[in-house]
């Protein structure tokens, strides 16, 4: 395993020369060299379906990437991570969120504790009380069963479960309508409170420290507008937490029968597999939200054991390396053709963008290359009428990710035809492009007169030899959307090898809530305004006189 600067690593070098030729290759004559490159570079795991052949690689630019995979020690440190070694090396703490969906008959110690066992004890808490609150034997404090559920949360513990209640929707309790309030902005939580009645809403209060500032004061929010209503001895009924932190949630007053616990080796980014992912459990049902967690484990069983070669999350991982080293792609576009999975690139931005900005290594030696692209995205058609002109003709290289399911929950055959047509058309697109020749022979074909040809084909010209994978699933069935998580979650943390940083901190974020606590006090006038910059001092007073 290499510890040394990435640069220096013989594989890196290797990579390195091998890139100007790869530079230069046309994804066009790639395709037209080898009938067989759609066979060869594409690949079936838990259920997914990936097509990678439309990136600017060849065999030995994959086996060179293999090699420096290796040479990090990615077999070693995925090991490492899978049997509860301490990998998340500044805060002390073992990265488990393969545990929580392992089955009950797995077994792995941490500190000498049974990890399995614990994870199973609360999934079957989660399993009772989501079945009673479905089945309508949970009752609110008037007698009446519950029809609404607020979850109080942010970050990971808001992304996940919004993101999977949205792209399971189908499979959604029809009584349970679910909310999610997660901005301090008092009109997130204003809206979603709007039509609610106090006496058949549970609010969840989800977050793993249970410090987090936004959540506790629209917690606090959420407590105060229940009780306008309602008796203390009420909250029991209306109230559940989901914490690492009991003692605050005991102390914020929640019933420690409602609280459901999860473990400081969960990182809130990686924690909707755990109790975190109550509201999924309540809008699908327990088994399937079940399913969902066996999705995953497929793919963290295919992970675990394939050969880099043929391994989905490590293929994705060392291409998107590639695109980023060696091709200069500053960003990364995710476009799933499905709507409901409209917030996955979200969810996505916060596991890579939380896990890998990072600008040091392990050992606190600044990295020597770039590290994590910025993720972006949306639906794709929408993405196509808004921004994919800059995709296809802008100045930066680009590459995308395309999410796509062969067959639609609905019963509109022709909307998911002209859909998937969308989808595979753009990638073809991204990666034919449009020579000057074949749009001089459109515009002579439209008749135009050899003048005007001449001034359109630099503007009708597109480059393409834009990278992009395709990943399709059949249905987006839970057990296909935890194996796409599980995908993105192990793609990551390859990539976090690679650089050798550390994937499971997030020390960026502290500075900001810092200075908001002070700049708050000051705004209310508990603490004497301190000397900032002009500019903070200058909002600050804005602020003030606007009060
Ligand atoms: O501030 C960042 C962060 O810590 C994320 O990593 C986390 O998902 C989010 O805040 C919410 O944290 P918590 O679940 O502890 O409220």
């Amino acid at each position: 395993m290499s510890h040394a600067a990435l640069t220096s690593t013989t594989a890196f070098k290797a990579l390195a020369q091998h890139a100007p030729d790869a530079q230069r290759w046309s994804m066009r004559d790639l395709f037209a060299e080898d009938p067989q490159r759609f066979e060869r570079m594409s690949l079936e795991a838990a259920g997914l379906f990936l097509d990678y052949s439309k990136n600017r690689v060849d065999g030995r630019t994959l086996e060179l990437l293999v090699s420096l995979a290796r040479e990090r020690g990615l077999e070693q440190q995925r090991e490492a991570m899978f049997t509860g070694a301490k990998i998340n090396n500044t805060e002390g703490r073992a990265v488990l969120h393969t545990a929580l969906r392992a089955p009950r008959d797995a077994s792995l110690a941490v500190d000498g504790q049974d990890v399995i066992a614990d994870v199973h004890a609360v999934l079957d808490r989660v399993r009772g009380f989501t079945d009673a609150v479905r089945s309508g034997s949970w009752l609110g404090h008037t007698g009446k069963p519950i029809t609404d559920v607020v979850n109080i949360g942010i970050g990971g513990s808001d992304l996940g479960p919004k993101m999977v209640c949205l792209a399971l929707r189908q499979y959604a309790h029809p009584r349970l309508r679910m909310h999610f309030v997660s901005n301090v902005d008092g009109h997130d939580i204003d809206a979603n409170l709007q039509d609610l009645d106090p006496a058949t809403t549970l609010f969840i209060v989800a977050s793993k420290t249970f410090t987090t500032a936004e959540t506790m004061m629209n917690a606090q929010t959420a407590r105060a507008w229940f009780l306008r209503s309602a008796p203390e001895d009420a909250l029991a009924r209306h109230f559940v937490a989901v914490s690492t932190n009991t003692e605050a949630i005991r102390a914020f007053g929640i019933d420690p029968a409602n609280m459901f616990p999860f473990w400081d080796w969960v990182g809130g980014r990686y924690s909707v597999w755990s109790a975190i992912g109550l509201p999924v459990a309540l809008a699908v049902g327990f088994g399937y939200f079940a399913d969902f967690l066996a999705g995953a484990h497929e793919m963290d069983q295919h992970f675990r054991s394939a050969p880099l070669e043929e391994n989905m999350p490590a293929l994705l991982a060392l291409i998107g390396f590639w695109n980023r080293q060696f091709l200069g792609a500053g960003s990364v576009s995710i476009a799933p053709y499905h709507q409901d999975l409209n917030r996955f690139p979200a969810y996505l931005q916060q596991l890579d963008m939380e896990s890998n900005g990072k600008r040091v290594t392990r050992d606190g030696q600044p990295v020597d290359t770039p590290t994590c692209p910025v993720i972006w995205g949306d639906c794709g058609t929408n993405g196509q009428h808004a921004y994919f002109q800059l995709l296809h003709q802008g100045t930066d290289l680009t590459p995308i990710d395309f999410i796509a399911a062969l067959r639609p929950a609905h019963e509109y055959e022709n909307h998911h035809a002209a859909l998937l047509a969308n989808c595979f058309a753009q990638s073809e697109a991204f990666m034919k492009g449009k020579t000057p020749d074949e749009v001089r022979a459109d515009l002579a074909q439209q008749g135009l007169d050899a003048a005007e040809v001449e001034r359109l084909v630099p503007h009708k010209t597109f480059p393409g030899n834009i990278p992009s994978n395709t990943i399709l699933v059949e249905y987006l069935t839970p057990h296909a959307l935890g194996a796409l998580v599980a995908l993105y979650e192990h793609r990551t943390f390859v990539q976090g090898v690679l650089w050798n940083v550390n994937s499971f901190d997030q020390w960026g974020v502290e500075l900001g809530k810092v200075l908001a606590r002070k700049i708050e006090s000051e705004l209310t006038g508990q603490a004497q305004p301190d000397l900032h910059d002009s500019s903070t001092n200058g909002l600050i007073a804005r602020a003030k006189a606007a009060v």
